[in-house]
């Protein structure tokens, strides 16, 4: 089938080529001319595993293009809004300027019969008012959200847990031609869910700010645990085994960030506020706030090590990054901690395996060092704000311990092995743990 895509961004890129790698014919499109020719490259612009292989197969095949020219959507049968939906500048509200922009320059390009497929993040409405934009061309709009994980979004992409498509009340026939997009997943019986507009959008938000209670959850249990003197490593172990609960996504930590739950939730309070209810969703403004207090918290346990103060000592920083295998350091908790210490007057040198062009870009005022060894030379004290594995499996205590000047590690994603670390001479700290 002819596809386009626009918005050639994390969720873009990766679903232009995941549907040529499932045999359409895609053509990708932004607005971003130096993203469209490191695309056009074969080149991601952005660090995602398996994509760069996607590209250039896809590119080879011929099944996959970029552009600049939205005339090149015209005569694909489905087209795909993938653009951003960024916190407001001067609100918690999401900005929509994207996806009308989109929206209204793929308009002169449709045909009758088109579906247009959106996959943003949007506040519940949105669809319905696209759709009355859409209408007189005689297209039709669906909203067909997207789940995926950065890291791992050319699998959630080709391979989701679940697909869902908002219709109007005629919408079995574009439904259908969704299962035609998606295919394989279709056919290996993935749950296909067809609902209404509202409920599909509010299907993703309400996904994300779950997920985001979770999180919060069980580092609110840290809070408790660190003054009860608890563990919130083993509480999280011993809850999670009771399937109704389940471990995933009780790592207490620094907390979440990335471009999706932190916006995502706050977008969600802001449209539930203009509807009238706020007080239903009023916990997540709790969320957020102890989201953002495990960031003190972990500054602090610096600062506290050190003897109450960070000035002038040397502490490094074990990732910027929002979480292991991205480049994305938007809202990342790791990188706003080491600001922070930066800020508290430490000489803060930070690593990541991924994200230091990005940090540098936004933090030029740390020092940044690719080597992980050397940036952990001199050190007085050390904290890990990223789980990637160069610092949880394959850093041992015995050598990071010839490295620095001070033996003192806060674990700032409960990742590492507290008593090896002790056993090999370091005072260890972690995040609601004794
Ligand atoms: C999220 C959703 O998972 C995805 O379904 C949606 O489409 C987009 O938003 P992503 O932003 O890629 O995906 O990150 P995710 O893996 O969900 O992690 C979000 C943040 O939570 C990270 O900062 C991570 O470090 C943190 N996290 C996750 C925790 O602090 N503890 C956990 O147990 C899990």
């Amino acid at each position: 089938m002819r596809l386009s895509v626009i918005g050639c961004g994390y969720l873009g890129a990766v679903h232009a080529a995941a549907m040529a790698s499932i045999g359409h014919d895609v053509v990708g499109i932004d607005v971003d001319e130096s993203k469209i020719a490191s695309l056009s490259r074969g080149e991601a612009p952005f660090f995602e595993p398996g994509l760069p292989e996607l590209l250039t197969e896809g590119i080879a095949s011929g099944r996959l293009r970029f552009t600049t020219d939205m005339a090149e959507a015209q005569g694909a049968k489905v087209h795909f809004i993938g653009v951003g939906t960024p916190q407001q500048k001067d609100g918690s509200a999401a900005d929509l300027t994207y996806v009308n922009a989109a929206v209204d320059a793929l308009i002169p390009y449709l045909s009758e019969g088109d579906v247009v497929a959106g996959k943003s993040t949007v506040p519940v409405g949105t669809a319905a008012t696209l759709a009355e934009r859409v209408a007189p061309t005689g297209a039709t709009l669906v909203w067909n959200p997207e789940f995926l994980r950065e890291g791992f979004a050319v699998k959630d992409t080709i391979d989701p847990d679940r697909m869902v498509v908002g219709v109007r009340e005629d919408g079995e026939r574009v439904a259908d031609i969704l299962r035609e997009v998606y295919h394989p997943s279709v056919a290996k019986g993935t749950p296909f869910i067809v609902t209404d507009y509202a409920t599909a959008e509010l299907v993703k938000v309400a996904a994300n700010a779950f997920l985001a209670t979770k999180i919060s959850f069980i580092n609110a249990m840290a809070e408790i645990a660190e003054v009860t003197g608890a563990d919130v490593t083993t509480l999280a172990d011993a809850i999670g085994h009771d399937a109704r609960i389940g471990r995933r996504f009780l790592g207490a930590g620094i907390g979440f960030g990335g471009g999706c739950l932190p916006k995502d939730i706050r977008a969600f309070a802001a449209r539930a506020e203009e509807l009238g209810r706020g007080e239903s969703i009023a916990f997540l403004r709790e969320v957020d706030a102890i989201n953002m207090r495990r960031r003190d918290r972990a500054v602090d346990l610096v600062v506290s090590a050190l003897g109450g103060s960070v000035f002038k000592k040397n502490v490094t920083v074990l990732g910027a990054a929002f979480k292991p295998h991205s480049d994305d350091i938007r809202d990342s908790p790791a990188l706003d901690v080491a600001v922070r210490l930066h800020g508290l007057g430490a000489w803060v040198t930070i690593t990541d395996p991924e994200a230091i062009e990005n940090a540098r870009e936004r933090h030029p005022q740390l020092n940044y060092v690719a080597d992980r060894d050397e940036a952990l030379r001199g050190a007085d004290a050390v904290i890990v704000v990223t789980e990637w594995d160069e610092y949880r499996r394959q850093m041992s205590p015995e050598h990071a311990a010839s490295l620095v000047s001070g033996r003192v590690i806060v674990d700032g994603r409960n990742c590492l092995d507290a008593a090896a670390w002790r056993a090999a001479g370091w005072e260890y700290y972690g995040m609601g743990r004794p």
